[in-house]
């Protein structure tokens, strides 16, 4: 697989980002829009980008599993669904999206400028459900005082991470990714004393180093969000949180967004927090901080993007309330046979 083929999604962690999620309004005429979109963005991104191309402006686009059917049908990326909706000790909501812009830069400017002009574009075809403008806090921290980002995976490893390798070959280079805006209670963290709040995160406040294993509690967040596979090798994502807020409003977020080549590694990572590991030792982070969406997208390769046509593919749902014909009727063909499937 030629990561070179992928959506900028091992952009470096920027300054700014915006996140946008759209829904696809009803009619065929709207589906036909963001088709034609789609082979422009890179355009788009290069015009906008080229205004400053040293503040390094990236977006990537996802597509959710509805979305898909409506957009392109068959064949489908295999482990793309609707977001599940997680109830343990704390819930997590499971919200519309049919469409992620993963907008990051350097300078906020470019970031608007891009987002702007996508829905300029798009305007009459989708309506944005939400719109996120998240901000690097000093040292990379969290709202909550914490420096957010440290254990990313790096180099060949985050690609390993982040992108579908022959698991999928139809989509390799491909990614998921899951969005959650988080809303924190900052007063009611703010009372906890640091060394508690250190229990809770498993590292340093101050100096970020990780707490030693003897001292860090079983429900510490970088206990319950590190998973391994059956042979012991960890199972990592790729994290791009933003701080975002409103002062006025009295709102004080975390923007997750995490990229993985199986929605189920950040599933795994969820259900350790939202209902615990073992049920009931659950993320203690989630009694400050209250997920108010979460949905799930498919990240198609750039060159897919780039090969799609306004033309409705034949396998390609009519509107978004058709259910897709059983498999022996689809015959839509993406044309995507060029995606590179090795690993
Ligand atoms: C309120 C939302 C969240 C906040 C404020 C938050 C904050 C943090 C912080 C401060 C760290 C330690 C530094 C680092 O390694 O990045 C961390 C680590 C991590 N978080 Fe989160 N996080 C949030 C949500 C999530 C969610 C929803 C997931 C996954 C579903 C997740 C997965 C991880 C992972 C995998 C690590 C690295 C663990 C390690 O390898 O040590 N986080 N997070």
């Amino acid at each position: 697989m030629d990561p070179s083929e992928s959506q900028p999604v091992a952009a470096k962690l920027s300054r700014s980002a915006i996140f946008l999620v759209a829904t696809i309004n009803e009619g065929a005429e709207h589906a036909q829009a963001v088709r034609a979109f789609c082979a422009d963005l890179s355009a788009f991104v290069r015009a906008v980008g080229f205004r400053n191309i040293e503040s390094g402006l990236s977006c990537v686009l996802g597509i959710g599993s509805d979305a898909w059917d409506r957009l392109f049908g068959d064949p489908r990326p295999r482990e793309l669904h609707v977001f599940r909706e997680i109830r343990g000790v704390h819930d997590a909501v499971s919200t519309p999206g049919d469409l992620l812009f993963h907008i990051r830069a350097n300078q906020m400017d470019q970031c608007f400028e891009l987002a702007a002009q996508i829905i300029a574009r798009l305007r009459s075809a989708v309506t944005v459900v939400d719109e996120t403008h998240g901000f690097k806090y000093f040292d990379y921290r969290d709202l909550l005082g914490f420096v957010d980002g440290t254990e990313n995976p790096t180099g060949q490893n985050l690609l390993d991470s982040a992108l579908i390798g022959n698991e999928d070959a139809a989509f390799a280079g491909g990614s998921y990714v899951i969005v959650q805006k988080y809303l924190h209670d900052l007063p009611k963290w703010n009372a906890v004393p640091v060394e508690q709040q250190e229990g809770i995160i498993g590292r340093k406040k101050l100096s970020d180093i990780e707490l030693e294993d003897s001292v860090k509690p079983s429900y510490a967040h970088n206990v319950l969000t590190v998973i391994e596979d059956d042979d012991g090798n960890e199972l990592d994502i790729v994290r791009d949180n933003m701080p975002f807020g409103e002062i006025g409003k009295d709102e004080y977020g975390t923007y997750f967004i995490g990229y993985a080549r199986s929605p189920e590694r950040t599933e795994r990572m969820l259900e350790n927090m939202f209902i615990g590991n073992p049920p009931g030792n659950y993320d203690r982070l989630l009694d400050f901080s209250r997920a108010v969406t979460g949905t799930l997208f498919f990240v198609p390769t750039a060159s897919f993007l780039d090969t799609v046509t306004p033309e409705a593919p034949a396998g390609a749902a009519t509107a978004p309330e058709a259910a897709m014909p059983p498999a022996a009727e689809q015959t839509g063909s993406l044309g995507i046979g060029s995606l590179r499937s090795e690993d």
